[in-house]
């Protein structure tokens, strides 16, 4: 930002009938820095005065007043700024001290609100790690949406309906235990689940108890809905304890069974445009006119029974009404492609004005250790279990580095959870990767331990100094802190890429460059030496500080401020 701005004025006193944001919006950073910091391409202008780029660069040059730059030079078609490092280092440091928390901050998105479908697991099923990342990647980007101006919603879409909580009472009253499930309710409903569907490949009238339970259910029967809604809140208990170890909170716990008595509206919907049709017995709409590559989105089936299409058509109706949402995102994993395919594709069938607003956020498959998960087969990692260890392995480092360090175990808690979150993000939202929770609890290489560290150290530094940063008065002329100015200039760009590209992975690279470019700082000098550039030098570990922690927190992420 600072360091455009002078480049900006300077354009803009030659090129009156420009605006300011026509200028910024041209300007690139020339391909080798010898070349200059910031340079404008005169392609553009050259066509309008129809003339050559490289003349158009040159007389601009010979106009602009040269006084608040190293230099300015035309080179070929573009003009190439070469910045007053000092005055930008300056202004820069400046502004991030004196926006702190807010530094990066922007409205693009004044007054709008994004409806974020997030984690969204199923009940009476441990949370896996597909949910892990729809909860963090959810998190972030309801972050970023703050960040750059908008209201986030963040909706848990619970898988609390459906033919399975049938087979779940069956099995309870069958075979199960109260005080059995109030020891360990999700471990406990997952054996049932299991131990039901080993039964059933031997006898599958199984099935049809599971379903008759699941007709009770849906039709309001007493006893079936008390204990679907005790293996709810049972199940929400347990997943509470991860959200509050991620510091991730939601703004409604609106899952399934809330559209219960909202989904006729859908189906007359459909009916009134013609769109509903008789297949096999099941209620279908055609999508081929769409894209002729979709399958029939099933609206009810055979028996009458809705599914979790017409739900999510009713949650998305009831989602604009409410919330009136600019977008609504969905942060589901890339299984579902098609499902979300089909949602858009019900929607704009419909003529709902909204459906290009509907945005499936799809994201890779984690394996563990090279495994896949599968709650079916009983085979799965807890979520509790990995925050456990890593916990753990945090605290084992803490102990080694810090061992007079006085609250060790919140920050190991910290440090463990913020190492599993960061490793999540730091991934190109799509990829598929393993985890290995060594190489993810480190407090050197690509983690987020390391990020945290580094700014723990620059606190550090500050504590030491024993004296306030002079945040009026900044002073540093040191070639060695460019890149560190760079970056620190980096990050507002860099949420509005990361919220526009729904990428928090932009975000933790961010943070790891900006980590990586201080500690090479750090180790090359003196930075509490007494001479004059002291302040200057305070000040800029006092923004990369700040920089870091609000970078993390987008993430969500903690930033101790000794560990
Ligand atoms: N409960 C679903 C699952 O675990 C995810 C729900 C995603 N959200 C939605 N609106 N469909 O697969």
């Amino acid at each position: 930002m600072a360091e455009k701005t002078a480049v900006v004025n300077a354009l803009q006193a030659v090129l009156p009938d420009l605006t300011a944001a026509d200028i910024a919006s041209k300007l690139e950073a020339p391909k080798d820095h010898k070349m200059g910091d910031v340079a404008f391409p005169t392609f553009t202008l050259a066509k309008v005065l129809k003339k050559a780029p490289q003349m158009i660069a040159q007389e601009l040059v010979d106009q602009i007043d040269q006084s608040d730059f190293e230099k300015v030079v035309a080179t070929g078609p573009y003009i190439n700024f070469f910045l007053d490092k000092k005055q930008v280092t300056a202004d820069t440091l400046k502004e991030v001290l004196a926006e702190g928390s807010n530094y990066g901050q922007n409205d693009d998105g004044k007054g709008q609100t994004i409806a974020l479908d997030m984690s969204s697991p199923n009940i009476a099923k441990p949370m896996s790690m597909g949910h892990l990342r729809s909860t963090v990647i959810g998190n972030a980007l309801a972050n970023l949406s703050a960040k750059n101006g908008y209201q986030p919603v963040k909706i848990n879409h619970l898988g609390d309906w459906g033919t399975q909580f049938g087979k779940l009472i069956y099995a309870y009253k069958t075979w199960g235990s109260e005080e059995e499930v109030k020891k360990d309710p999700i471990g406990t409903l997952l054996k049932y689940y299991v131990e039901f569907h080993d039964k059933a490949k031997e006898n599958p009238a199984l099935d049809d108890e599971g379903r008759a339970w699941f007709k009770k259910l849906e039709d309001g029967d007493p006893e079936a809905h008390k204990l679907w809604a005790w293996f709810r809140e049972e199940s929400l208990k347990e997943f509470t304890e991860i959200y509050d170890r991620l510091g991730i909170t939601f703004d409604s716990y609106n899952g399934e069974a809330f559209y219960n008595d909202k989904m006729d509206r859908v189906v007359k919907a459909l009916e009134d445009k013609g769109l509903l049709e008789e297949s096999q017995g099941a209620q279908i709409v055609d999508l081929s006119k769409v894209n002729e590559n979709l399958t029939p989105a099933m609206i009810k089936r055979t028996d009458g029974a809705t599914l979790y299409m017409t739900r999510d058509l009713a949650a998305a109706m009831y989602r604009k009404d409410t919330y009136d949402f600019a977008k609504s995102l969905y942060v589901v994993g890339g299984e579902q492609r098609e499902h979300f395919a089909q949602l858009k594709a019900v929607l704009s069938l419909l003529d709902l004005p909204w459906a290009d607003d509907v945005e499936h956020i799809p994201f890779g498959l984690i394996t563990f250790n090279g495994k896949k998960m599968s709650t079916r087969k009983g085979d799965v990692v807890l979520l509790k279990d990995v925050l456990d260890d890593a916990h753990e392995l945090a605290l084992k480092q803490i102990e080694e580095k810090n061992p007079t360090l006085a609250n060790k175990d919140q920050v190991a808690e910290e440090v463990g959870a913020g190492a599993v979150v960061f490793h999540d993000l730091m991934n190109d939202r799509t990829n598929n990767f393993d985890f290995k929770i060594d190489e993810v609890v480190r407090f050197e290489g690509d983690t987020g331990p390391y990020v945290q560290y580094t700014n723990a150290r620059a606190q550090s530094i500050l504590r030491k100094a024993g004296v306030a940063v002079n945040t009026a008065d900044i002073e540093l002329d040191d070639p060695a802190t460019w890149d560190i100015i760079t970056a620190l200039n980096a990050f507002p760009e860099t949420v509005r890429r990361a919220f526009v590209n729904r990428e928090p992975s932009v975000v933790a690279k961010y943070a790891l460059g900006l980590a990586r470019a201080f500690n090479k700082y750090y180790a090359n000098s003196k930075i509490l030496a007494d001479d004059q550039n002291k302040n200057g030098r305070l000040a800029l570990v006092a923004a990369v500080s700040e920089t870091l922690t609000t970078a993390l927190a987008i993430l969500g992420v903690k930033a101790p401020k000794e560990m």
